[in-house]
């Protein structure tokens, strides 16, 4: 047996963490922070808390507001000078993976040269970086504990990835509270994302116990509390076990990594405009039964419908496989996922897409099984109309 497991940050997790944001800084020695966030998280009231909690602990305080979805390279520069022109000691993001990520390469350009372009892949960042906080806002990427930061190539028309060394934050406050007014159509939507994180580091290629522990834990805690935090947001426990199964999903991919659906969903990002875990709940299904062909995969989807708390006793491996997907379609609907249709992509847009997918190496690399450009149509045709599916069980 061989694996490599770990994560880059320190993690404090419970109702109100968030309070002890100061006292956190100061363990750094830390004066004066560059605080990233996006207008969203700012109009749910989160970052006056968050900044009245600095004020209080003496904590200077620099602003970088413009955060936007899938981050464009485009804004990072920007953060980096209000960062070096103000001097600041350390960084603090508070907000979805967007914001996070966005603070992750604004940290990079900080103390390395521009632009973020060059450091697209794995362990390509050299300096040293300062220290980051990272605050999650939703149940979804698991980025604050995470070494990888995505951020989208405006020229190339593509998502980077960029991880590895001096990429992670440096603490992640992880405070469920914090979660409790994200909208229904988020929550569902980054949930959907945690989901995909779990189900397909459990099938990836690179799995190895300390990772199938958390995928599978995970695949639990979101499966059985998504529905109940989409329809009742203010249930503290159904945040609770979704922003709890969010980091742990996050513990497996930082190891296993992930697969097809991802591969599919960042063009779909990129050429499409679609938001992150929408783009993954549309495919999620249909990758999970194209995986299925594999006797291997069919026997992992039986644990997954174990997780999924669907009684598997007496079924074959292939029965339960089928299972697992149907209930994974079954909950995206229950949470009104859209289907490609309905948020606007078109068939004509298909080819394209389906060459980007390919391009996205990480991906593709870790998926159990090979993926052609026929197969990844034949996916965005099912994703498109939401087909029912049609499995080998
Ligand atoms: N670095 C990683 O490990 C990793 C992993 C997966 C995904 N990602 C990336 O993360 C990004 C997606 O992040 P996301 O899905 O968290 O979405 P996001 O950060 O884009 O946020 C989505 C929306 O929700 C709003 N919002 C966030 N928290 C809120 C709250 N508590 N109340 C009200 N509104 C709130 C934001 O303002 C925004 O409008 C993508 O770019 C994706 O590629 C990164
Ligand atoms: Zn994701």
């Amino acid at each position: 047996m061989e694996f490599q497991f770990g994560i880059p940050s320190k993690v404090k997790f419970g109702n109100g963490v968030v309070t002890q944001i100061a006292e956190v800084l100061q363990e750094l020695s830390v004066k004066k922070v560059l605080c990233i966030y996006d207008q969203g998280v700012k109009q749910a009231g989160i970052i006056d808390k968050v900044l009245q909690f600095l004020k209080d602990g003496n904590i200077e305080v620099v602003e970088f507001s413009n955060v936007l979805p899938n981050p464009p390279d485009t804004i990072l520069e920007e953060g980096a000078n209000l960062a070096k022109e103000n001097n600041v000691d350390a960084l603090v993001a508070v907000g979805g993976g967007s914001s996070i990520d966005a603070a992750k390469a604004i940290n990079i350009l900080i103390t390395n040269p521009g632009p973020i372009n060059q450091y697209d892949g794995i362990n390509t960042v050299k300096i040293a970086t300062k220290p980051l906080i990272a605050i999650p806002t939703t149940a979804g990427t698991g980025s604050e504990v995470t070494s990888v930061t995505v951020i989208t190539d405006t020229v190339r028309k593509k998502k980077m990835v960029i991880g590895g060394n001096n990429c992670g934050a440096t603490v992640a406050l992880v405070d469920p509270e914090l979660t409790v007014g994200l909208p229904p159509a988020i929550t569902a939507a980054t949930g959907m994302d945690a989901l995909t994180h779990a189900i397909e580091s459990y099938v990836s290629k690179f799995a190895s116990i300390p990772t199938e522990i958390n995928s599978l834990k995970a695949i639990e805690l979101i499966s059985s509390n998504l529905e109940e935090a989409v329809k009742n947001g203010s249930n503290i426990e159904a945040r609770t076990n979704m922003l709890l199964g969010s980091m742990l999903a996050a513990f497996a991919f930082e190891s296993a990594l992930l697969g097809v659906v991802h591969a599919i969903a960042h063009p779909l990002s990129v050429y499409c405009g679609l938001p992150h875990g929408v783009a993954n709940a549309c495919g999620l299904p249909y990758v999970m039964a194209f995986n299925a062909k594999d006797p291997n995969v069919q026997r992992r989807n039986k644990d997954i419908a174990r997780a999924m708390g669907i009684n598997v006793e007496g079924l074959s491996d292939a029965e339960a496989s089928a299972k697992a997907v149907e209930a994974v379609k079954q909950l995206s609907e229950k949470v009104e996922i859209p289907t490609l249709s309905e948020v606007g992509v078109s068939r004509d847009q298909f080819d394209t897409l389906a060459i980007a997918t390919l391009n996205e190496e990480v991906s593709i690399m870790a998926n159990p099984i090979e993926v052609t450009k026929e197969d990844i149509l034949d996916i965005l045709e099912a994703a498109y109309v939401g087909s029912e599916i049609s499995q080998n069980a």
